[in-house]
């Protein structure tokens, strides 16, 4: 078995966003996607007519038509799946989680078989294209010599950051907080606009001009010179009056503000301006 080289056929287990986007990200590296398995056959012949490939209706198939195995399935159904896959010498498998460490493919090892992570850092939401995972970091990690897994992250355009020694809960939560949590702001944000009275167009293309603006300064320069806003100025005045304007929303979203703006202080450096915003946030500023 060449470790390094790309497997020329591969299988996909789990036809949601992760499976279509590492499915069309397999196939513009060149590799041969012959088997695609989902609990439902519906997105199995659909993601399979996609990719050129066969739905097949088993792990058991995906295993003797594969070389490397993609599992994509949600994470609390993971384990199972990869205890029931027949994994043997030869093959190379891997899981896309985050969340889930590499010894839920122990199984597959104990059968032979070459293990290892591969999780795209990137919101993966449809449809899915051949490009989606061109130029996105992907965090890997493998048992043994991770060669392959490096490659195969190479081949689709990636760049390998490795998992070894990672913390994966805390890493996992660190990329929900880059991505959900700031698509979470962002809606109660849309909310917020429309409740001071501008329609949901107006407010989503703010949203949507504000975060761009926002990802790009965070991306090029760092999150500290990204800031700007009353926290960041000490504006006393001002941040009190969105805390008593916030105070007639739901609880839940003054109780976002406050704790993000708590966050802002963690960042800023010492001074005036952060004593007059710890003041009103009720922190003690140093
Ligand atoms: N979405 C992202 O942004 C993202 C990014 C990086 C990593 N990941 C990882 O990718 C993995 C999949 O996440 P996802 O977002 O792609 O989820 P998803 O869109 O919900 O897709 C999961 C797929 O797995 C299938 N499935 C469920 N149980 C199954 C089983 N027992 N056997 C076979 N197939 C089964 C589902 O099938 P049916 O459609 O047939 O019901 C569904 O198509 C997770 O480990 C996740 O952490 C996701």
């Amino acid at each position: 078995v060449n470790e390094k080289a790309l497997p020329a056929r591969a299988g996909i287990v789990g036809a949601g966003q992760a499976g279509a986007a590492l499915g069309h990200g397999l196939v513009r590296a060149g590799v041969n996607v012959v088997a695609v398995m989902s609990r439902t056959g519906r997105s199995a012949e659909s993601l399979a007519a996609a990719l050129g490939a066969r739905a097949v209706a088993d792990l058991g198939a995906v295993g003797a038509s594969a070389e490397l195995v993609v599992l994509a399935v949600p994470d609390d159904v993971l384990a199972g799946v990869a205890a029931a896959l027949p994994a043997r010498y030869g093959h190379k498998v891997l899981h896309c989680s985050g969340a889930v460490g590499m010894e839920v493919l122990d199984p597959a090892r104990d059968a032979g078989a070459s293990v290892g992570v591969l999780h795209p850092v990137t919101p993966l939401v449809p449809p899915a294209a051949p490009e989606t995972l061109a130029g996105k970091p992907m965090g890997i990690e493998a048992a043994g010599d991770p060669g392959w897994i490096v490659a195969l992250a190479c081949a689709l355009g990636g760049v390998p950051v490795s998992l070894a020694g990672v913390d994966r809960p805390l890493y996992h939560a660190a990329a929900a907080m880059s991505a959900n949590l700031v698509v979470a702001m962002c809606a109660t944000a849309v909310e917020v606009f429309e409740r001071a009275g501008l329609s949901r167009d107006d407010a989503e293309t703010l949203v949507g001009s504000l975060v761009t603006a926002t990802a790009r300064n965070v991306a090029t320069r760092g999150p500290v010179a990204a800031l700007t806003g009353p926290v960041r100025r000490g504006d006393a005045e001002v941040l009190d009056r969105h805390i008593k304007a916030l105070a007639r929303l739901e609880p839940d979203v003054l109780a976002a503000y406050k704790a993000a703006s708590r966050r802002i202080l963690a960042i800023m450096p010492e001074g005036e301006a952060k004593q007059r915003s710890s003041s009103v946030l009720g922190v003690a500023g140093r």
